[in-house]
C-alpha cells in the first residue's frame, strides 16, 4: 500500500519502507543501444520516466489535469518498478477538478489492476496534521504550478469542508517569474533563461557569470515577499480575509521556501518536510 501524490513538479510517495520524490517528466522512449535507462511499457508504448526524461528527445508535457490524469499509471508502473506491485493506493485530485473523482478512479484501476481511494488534495495535508488543528484551519498548499486552498471547520465534532479552491500557475512558477522580473540589468541576460534553469538559480540563491558566483539571495528574498503579497492579496478575493483563521497550515514544496509570519492566524503550521505532506497524509489513511 502507498499514498501518491502525482503533482506537477514532482511525483511524491510514500510507502512503509520509503518516502522518495522524482520529478513527473516523461518522454516516448527512443531505443539506443548504449543507454541504460529504466523504461515502462504502457499501452503499445514505451516511457521515460522521472530524471532519465532529461536526455530523451520525444518529451510529453504534462500540462493540465487531462494529461495528469490520463499519464498516471505510467507514474504508478514506474514506482512499481521501484518498490514492487501495489494491491492498493491511495491518492488525490485537485480539489478543482473533484467531479472527474470516478473518471479517475476507473482510468487507475484499470490500467494498473490496483484499489484505489482518490481524496480531493488538501485532505492528505489534513490527515497528514489533523492532531495539530484547532476549530478553524486554513490549509494552504503551494505547488510548483497550482496553489490550493482548504478551509475546514470543526462544528459539533466533527470536519466539515467549508471552501477550497485550485488556483493554476499561483505556485511557485510564479514566484520565478517575480524572480525573474526583478533582475537588475547587470544580471538582465538571465532573463532570457529557460525556465527550470531559472528555478534552479532561484532555489540556489546564486547564479554563475563568467564563471563566477554571483549571491542573489537579496533579490530572491524581494521575489519572495512580492509572490507572497500575491497570495494573500488572492486568498483575500477568495476567502474574504483570513482573520477568524485559527490555524493556518502551509505544505507543499513552496512551504520550505515562503516567509509565514505574514498570516494573522493565532498559529502557524510547516510540516516536517511539507512536500510529502499530501501523500504521508494518504499513506495513514489507506494503512
Ligand atoms: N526542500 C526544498 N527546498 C526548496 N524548495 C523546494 C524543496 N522541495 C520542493 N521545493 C520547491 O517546491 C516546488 C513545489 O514542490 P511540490 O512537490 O509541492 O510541487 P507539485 O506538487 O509537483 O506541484 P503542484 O501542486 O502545482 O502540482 C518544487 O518545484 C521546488 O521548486
Ligand atoms: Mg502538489
Amino acid at each position: 500500500m502507498i499514498g501518491i501524490d502525482v503533482g506537477f513538479g514532482w511525483t511524491k510517495v510514500v510507502s512503509e519502507e520509503k518516502t522518495f520524490k522524482f520529478p513527473t517528466w516523461l518522454a516516448y522512449y527512443t531505443p539506443d543501444p548504449i543507454a541504460e535507462v529504466d523504461t515502462v511499457k504502457y499501452g503499445d508504448k514505451v516511457y521515460v520516466i522521472g530524471n532519465d526524461v532529461k536526455y530523451e528527445a520525444q518529451r510529453i508535457e504534462i500540462t493540465g489535469i487531462t494529461e495528469l490524469m490520463n499519464y498516471f499509471p505510467v507514474f504508478l508502473k514506474y514506482v512499481e518498478t521501484i518498490i514492487g506491485k501495489q494491491d492498493r493506493i491511495v491518492t488525490g485530485i485537485p480539489i478543482k477538478y473533484r467531479s472527474y473523482l470516478d473518471k479517475f478512479k476507473n482510468i487507475i484501476e484499470e490500467a494498473n489492476h490496483v484499489e484505489c481511494d482518490i481524496l480531493p488534495q488538501g485532505i492528505g495535508i489534513f490527515l497528514d496534521v489533523e492532531e495539530r488543528l484547532s476549530d478553524e484551519n486554513l490549509i494552504l498548499d503551494i505547488g510548483f504550478n497550482t496553489l490550493d486552498y482548504l478551509i475546514l471547520i470543526k462544528k459539533d465534532g466533527e470536519w466539515k469542508k467549508r471552501k477550497g479552491n485550485t488556483i493554476e500557475k499561483l505556485g511557485l512558477i510564479r514566484a520565478v517569474d517575480v524572480l525573474r522580473s526583478s533582475l537588475p540589468d547587470e544580471l538582465g541576460y538571465a532573463r532570457n533563461f529557460s525556465f527550470s534553469r531559472l528555478l534552479e538559480i532561484f532555489e540556489k540563491g546564486s547564479i554563475r557569470l563568467e564563471g563566477e558566483k554571483i549571491d542573489i539571495s537579496n533579490i530572491k528574498r524581494k521575489a519572495l515577499e512580492e509572490y507572497t503579497e500575491m497570495i494573500k492579496t488572492r486568498l483575500k478575493d477568495e476567502i474574504g480575509g483570513i482573520s477568524d483563521i485559527e490555524t493556518v497550515v502551509v505544505a507543499g514544496g513552496g512551504a520550505n521556501l515562503i516567509k509565514i509570519d505574514i498570516f494573522e492566524a493565532d498559529m502557524v503550521i510547516i510540516p516536517d518536510e511539507p512536500e510529502f505532506s499530501q501523500a504521508r497524509g494518504y499513506f495513514k489513511l489507506g494503512r
